[in-house]
């Protein structure tokens, strides 16, 4: 924010306080009463007591909210305890959605559409220090507007039972290092400042403490914005403190796509009779619904494999799974064994793909902007993918080595319309199986029905983030 703003938004809380809140028990006139519906005069109504004033009128309203949230950022940002969690943060996006929340948690008349806080910050792994760090830059803020005390605290006090959800420190053991490379890193930033290096000496000393604390994710993100500032190759001997723990790193050059590159579809997607339909349809088909336990949210991935006979060779795709607008899409992704996937960005945030499932684990760093890099899965099995920057995202992809395979639509059908008649095995998996369900079936000719029941296999929850860390537990 310029200083010229600064000034006109204090103007403006000024107004808007000196309106709204006036000495406390100062109060509103009550609601004008409609005029009488009847002739006949009616004895007036003993006066109503009037409504309280909402916190949200009493400091000012949306003016005063938005000008003590810019004063507030403004502070975060010149914070080094804290301002080094915002470098992937679209500023401007959080401003207006930390007006939305004051907003509506003091009783003003907004609705919030962002993330809820658990989900927003467990994966952070954030410390007693820093939210004391931010509270404090949030007090500061209210003060310099000179917000009375009595509404500095109800707000503050409005914030505080949050903290459970924010603050969700690593376990101790996170924190354990190499104390030599721990000292080599020290080194490294007085050199780094020594030779006029300042912001990425700056990112690299909170790296190291975020590191020590052991917020691994945290710190490999400092880490990384360090290592863009310099000439290739000037930290990697501190790679083992930062990314050791974490899944294979895959470096390939990153591909640029194109902007108009068209939105991925954000359900499920993959079915080998689409990719291979038969010229002349079988005398088979098979269809029902998945159910998956609690619940038909979930979407799934069925796979036959004929016992017997000559089996068809799927050949392997090229596939594309995309971030875009804070997801992943599609959110379940089916393809044969020996497939590659495209995984670009198109949001101006930094993601980081990874996997840590047996069956294809990886790590692709940060890039944004369009910017791709390509993972090929040989292996059969399900892979669940995250993102190391936002907890939320989460897709799958299912690597199948049978010949015939579909995706399950929302609410749980599924058709195989052309299949030979004979025995299959059958392997199904929801997205949340960490194994398949495995079954014998018989496909007659004509149309078969076959409803499965898949059980969940994965904890419900945020997951853990690369380095295996939890990041919470389900709000
Ligand atoms: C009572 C305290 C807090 C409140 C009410 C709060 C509120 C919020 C809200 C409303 C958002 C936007 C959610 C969204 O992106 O959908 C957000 C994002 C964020 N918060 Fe907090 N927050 C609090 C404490 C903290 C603390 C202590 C830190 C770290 C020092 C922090 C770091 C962040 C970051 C980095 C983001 C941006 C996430 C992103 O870019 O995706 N917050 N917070």
């Amino acid at each position: 924010m310029t200083t010229k703003s600064v000034r006109t938004t204090t103007v403006v809380l000024a107004t808007a306080l000196s309106i709204g809140c006036g000495p406390a028990g100062v109060e509103r006139p009550p609601p004008r009463s409609a005029p009488p519906a009847a002739a006949t005069p009616a004895a007036p109504p003993p006066a109503a007591a009037p409504a309280p004033r909402s916190l949200y009128d009493r400091l000012g309203g949306k003016p005063a909210i938005e000008a003590v949230v810019g004063e507030f950022v403004g502070r975060v940002a010149a914070d080094k305890r804290i301002n080094g969690r915002f470098i992937n943060t679209d500023i401007t996006r959080l401003k207006g959605l930390l007006v939305d929340f004051v907003c509506a948690a003091t009783g003003g008349p907004c609705s919030y559409a962002g993330r809820d806080m658990h989900t927003t910050h467990a994966g952070f792994q954030i410390v007693d220090a820093e939210f004391d760090a931010l509270v404090e830059d949030l007090a500061g803020a209210l003060a310099k507007f000179n917000v009375p005390q009595r509404e500095q605290n109800e707000l503050l006090g409005a914030l505080g039972p949050l903290k459970p959800q924010i603050v969700n420190p690593p376990p101790p053991e996170a924190g354990a290092h190499d104390p030599k490379l721990a000292e080599a890193a020290g080194k490294l930033v007085a050199e780094l400042r020594q030779s006029g290096a300042g912001p990425s000496a700056d990112l690299l000393e909170l790296a190291v403490t975020a590191r020590l604390r052991g917020q691994r994710s945290y710190a490999e993100v400092l880490y990384s914005a360090a290592e863009r500032q310099l000439p290739e190759g000037k930290l990697a001997a501190l790679n083992p403190l930062f990314r050791e723990g974490a899944p294979e790193r895959i470096t390939t050059e990153l591909k640029k796509m194109p902007e108009n590159t068209p939105a991925q579809p954000k359900t499920a997607v993959g079915g080998s009779e689409e990719d291979n339909p038969d010229a002349k349809p079988l005398r088979g088909s098979l269809v029902g619904t998945m159910h998956i336990e609690g619940g038909d949210k979930e979407l799934g991935v069925i796979a036959l494999e004929p016992m017997g006979g000559k089996k068809a060779k799927r050949k392997p795709k090229q596939r594309v799974m995309e971030q875009r607008d804070r997801q992943f899409a599609p959110r379940l992704l089916a393809i044969p064994a020996g497939s590659t996937v495209s995984f670009p960005n198109f949001d101006p945030v930094y993601h980081n793909v990874f996997s840590l499932s047996p069956a294809r684990a990886f790590d692709l760093g940060i890039y944004k902007n369009g910017e791709s890099r390509d993972v090929t899965f040989e292996k059969e099995g399900i892979i669940r993918l995250g993102c190391n920057l936002h907890a939320n995202m989460t897709a799958h992809v299912v690597v199948v080595a049978a010949p015939h395979y579909v995706v399950s639509e929302p609410g749980g059908r599924y058709k195989f319309k052309s299949l030979a008649p004979g025995k299959y095995k059958l392997r199904a998996w929801a997205e949340d199986s960490t194994e398949p369900v495995t079954k014998t079936i018989e496909i007659k000719e004509g149309e078969n029905t076959l409803n499965l029941d898949i059980p969940r296999g994965a904890a419900a929850g945020l997951g853990t983030d690369k380095f295996g860390l939890p990041r919470g537990k389900a709000p």
